[in-house]
């Protein structure tokens, strides 16, 4: 460096530099860059010129050093100001792409339901097991002697054409009722027994209100003197808890080979309450189960001594049950996975 003049023109340059290349600086982090090549302590352009102080003659240094340092505030002065903008604008823009509108509508999330059958299973498991019961699943298929013979409807009972049943082999067969599973608990355990069976069955049957698989729930107490009193009592709770604290109970003879007395067990109509509606089809009751006294045959057929104990059981439609509470008239709608269905039907 030789003389002032030409000092003037090296500012007048580094000025130019940095006031062009500023405008396209994008983010902090190119000012930073970009500032180093100007103040970096050994090798930017301003901080060269402070050490070439030493080559001045005497007489110029201290209107160098006023002119340098003059260069280096207003330099420093300008990244300042370029870095505070840009920093305010990458603000602005990440507050921007961060903004939540509270007062847009919330996206609709899709949750599943459990199927009306499975709730209407769960809420009589639920309630059965507030009295006590315990829940033993049996099996899909069975012996004929578990499905018929133990529950004293041997080969040629004519009991055996009230269910159209599947055989699968000689012997073997599809479970037409859950009672089955009365038998396979009977066998491994001697009373007190106060068990539940819920699972599906299967019958050759299909029209509106019937379908080749559907769901019952087995029910079975075995004890010392059991009576129909008992039968009476639980199943007022169930229809109570299930269908509301008005609904009462009535009980029908009818005729099952593994229960003696046997019945039909009617609840006053929930939709009229009674009066006589197209529910009830004008009577005021509703069918909702079977149900009776163990035979003593089929305490005998599992070494149980009837002269000490005795018992009950019920059997449950569970799609019957769902049909009625929750006014569905074909059975076909609990299988077809309709969304439009199952979304109405959550308790
Ligand atoms: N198993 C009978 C059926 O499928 C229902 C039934 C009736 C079960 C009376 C019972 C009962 O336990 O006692 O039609």
């Amino acid at each position: 460096m030789q003389d002032l003049r030409e000092l003037q023109e090296r500012i007048a340059l580094i000025k130019d530099e940095i006031t062009g290349g500023i405008e396209s600086l994008a983010n902090s982090k190119a000012v930073y860059d970009f500032k180093k090549n100007f103040l970096d302590p050994k090798a930017g352009k301003i901080s060269e010129l402070m050490k070439s102080m030493k080559d001045i003659p005497a007489e110029s240094k201290a209107e160098f050093g006023k002119s340098v340092n003059e260069l280096k505030n207003w330099a420093l002065g300008r990244f300042e100001e370029i870095d505070e903008q840009l920093k305010a604008k990458e603000a602005k823009l990440r507050y921007e792409s961060e903004k939540i509108d509270v007062t847009m509508p919330a996206k609709h999330i899709m949750t599943g339901y459990l199927h009306p059958v499975t709730q209407v299973k769960n809420q009589l498991i639920d309630i059965f097991a507030s009295m006590g019961f315990s829940v033993y699943e049996g099996t899909e298929t069975e012996t004929d002697y578990y499905n018929f013979t133990a529950l004293n409807t041997p080969n040629d009972h004519p009991a055996r054409d009230m269910q159209d049943t599947f055989y699968l082999s000689p012997g073997f067969l599809l479970r037409t009722q859950t009672s089955a599973g009365q038998i396979h608990v009977m066998e491994h355990q001697q009373p007190p027994i106060k068990i539940l069976s819920p699972g599906k069955v299967f019958r050759a049957d299909d029209d509106a209100t019937h379908s080749p698989m559907f769901t019952q729930m087995e029910g079975l107490v075995v004890d010392k003197g059991i009576t129909l009193c008992d039968l009476k009592g639980m199943l007022e709770v169930l229809c109570k808890r299930m269908f509301g604290e008005n609904a009462t109970t009535r009980l029908r003879p009818s005729y099952f080979p593994f229960t003696e007395p046997s019945v039909e067990v009617d609840v006053s109509c929930f939709e009229c309450g009674g009066k006589g509606c197209r529910l009830c089809k004008g009577t005021g009751w509703i069918e909702i189960l079977g149900a009776g006294i163990v035979n003593r045959k089929v305490l005998e057929n599992c070494n149980i001594d009837p002269d000490v104990y005795s018992g009950l059981a019920f059997g449950i439609g569970v799609e019957r049950l769902t049909m009625l509470k929750y006014g569905i008239n074909n059975i076909k709608m609990l299988y077809e996975s309709d969304l439009r269905v199952l979304e109405q039907i959550n308790d």
